[in-house]
């Protein structure tokens, strides 16, 4: 970028980390809207804190109410979105902290357009499978039920895709492991993670 120039800071993510006595990263949860992503952030985040670790979690519903009020659910729209996103945890990671991202992120292009922003060995897929079914059936927030009667455009799932993860780090099926085993599963996962080099 033009006229761009970078201070260098004394201080700095690994400084942070020391200071922390733990290493940052990024848990990226998708799936899709009431798969429980961020019930299990919630969770995750709970088990971490007792272990005195630094967290943060971000999410769709709370970024899209501040900094991403501007944007809507066009594909083009989600892929700025998840790029702020994205942006914003690479930077709380240097704060040192494990960031919780909540975010459907629908296609796997914008999974891919994410790890590479935040890096690849900073960042745990976790992919919270609940079939639509489920996700519908549950209808927490009332979303699917407006969206199948059009009250709602480009809504994940009914019309507009969720494309899987292939290959992801974790991933959890809540219709066979309830959220609590889950957690503590993610938990076992992370530990060697969590260590300094
Ligand atoms: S993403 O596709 O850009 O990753 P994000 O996770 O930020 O989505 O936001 C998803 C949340 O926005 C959903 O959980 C739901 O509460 C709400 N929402 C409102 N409209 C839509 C829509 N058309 N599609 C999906 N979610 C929507």
């Amino acid at each position: 970028m033009n006229n761009i120039t970078t201070f260098n800071f004394s201080l700095g993510r690994e400084e942070r980390n020391q200071l922390n006595a733990h290493n940052s990263f990024v848990l990226w949860f998708t799936g899709l809207s009431g798969s429980g992503k961020s019930t299990l952030a919630n969770m995750v985040e709970k088990l971490l804190f007792e272990q005195k670790v630094r967290t943060f979690v971000l999410d769709g519903d709370s970024l899209r109410k501040g900094l991403n009020k501007d944007l809507n659910f066009s594909a083009k729209e989600r892929e700025e979105n998840l790029r702020v996103a994205a942006e914003v945890s690479k930077l709380l990671v240097s704060s040192g902290a494990v960031v919780l991202a909540s975010f459907i992120s629908p296609q796997q292009a914008n999974r891919d357009m994410v790890k590479k922003i935040i890096g690849k060995d900073d960042f745990v897929e976790i992919f919270v499978n609940t079939s639509l079914e489920t996700c519908e059936e549950r209808d927490v927030k009332g979303l699917y039920k407006k969206a199948r009667a059009r009250e709602i455009k480009n809504f994940t799932g009914i019309d507009s895709p969720y494309e899987q993860p292939v290959n992801p780090d974790i991933e959890i099926n809540t219709e066979k492991e309830n959220l609590e085993e889950a957690a503590n599963r993610i938990l076992k996962v992370l530990q060697k993670k969590l260590e300094l080099k």
